[in-house]
């Protein structure tokens, strides 16, 4: 049985849809308190909580990105889904789990990488955003494109507004890609 884990930071909508979609989710880690964790423990799926907050200031990344690893490591993932995830991970984690992290980000890359993309995309006067399904490397939302949706930016639109509708695409495209890589049809 191929399994997934799925990293999150928030109100965990697109791990709500990978669970309404099937995925063999077997483990949700969380780098703070969150309805992501809430969502995983209404499923009766694991949890792991590696609280950055106790990882100092300055923040000891490498000593967070060790923790994550051995929750990680705990249920051994076929996959690890980064969704709405916050916290940037260090590039050790990438010898171990290279190519098999994934990411959703809220634009179409290599557009308005880093925390603002929506916003970022709004201040630009684009006519269209999106979001981007990529595999994540240590460079930030710079790993190579799995596949990408378009969403139309409409007069009147908050950072809000638009990035519920991308989120919209995010929850339908980021199960499906997963899904055709579980399968082995997307080389991971
Ligand atoms: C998504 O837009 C994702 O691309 C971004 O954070 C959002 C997560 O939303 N990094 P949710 O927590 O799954 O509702």
């Amino acid at each position: 049985m191929l399994k997934l884990a799925v990293m999150v930071s928030g109100s965990g909508s697109i791990l709500e849809a990978m669970l309404a979609a099937d995925l063999p989710v077997a483990l949700v880690v969380a780098d703070r308190p969150c309805r992501g964790l809430e969502i995983a423990s209404w499923h009766n799926v694991a949890t792991t909580l590696v609280d950055r907050k106790h990882f100092g200031r300055p923040f000891d990344r490498a000593k967070f990105t060790a923790a994550i690893q051995s929750a990680l490591d705990a249920a051994a993932p076929d996959l690890v889904a980064m969704a709405g995830f916050m916290t940037v991970l260090g590039p050790a984690i990438f010898k171990s789990y290279g190519g098999r992290i994934i990411n959703t980000h809220p634009s179409l890359l290599p557009d308005f990488r880093g925390d603002h993309a929506v916003r970022d995309c709004l201040a630009s006067g684009a006519a269209t955003s999106g979001c981007t399904i990529h595999i994540a490397t240590p460079e930030l939302d710079a790993g190579p494109i799995l596949a990408q949706a378009t969403v139309q930016v409409l007069p009147g639109d908050t950072e809000a507004s638009l990035h519920e509708r991308i989120k919209r695409v995010e929850r339908q495209l980021y199960p499906e890609t997963l899904a055709q890589m579980l399968l082995g049809r997307v080389p991971a």
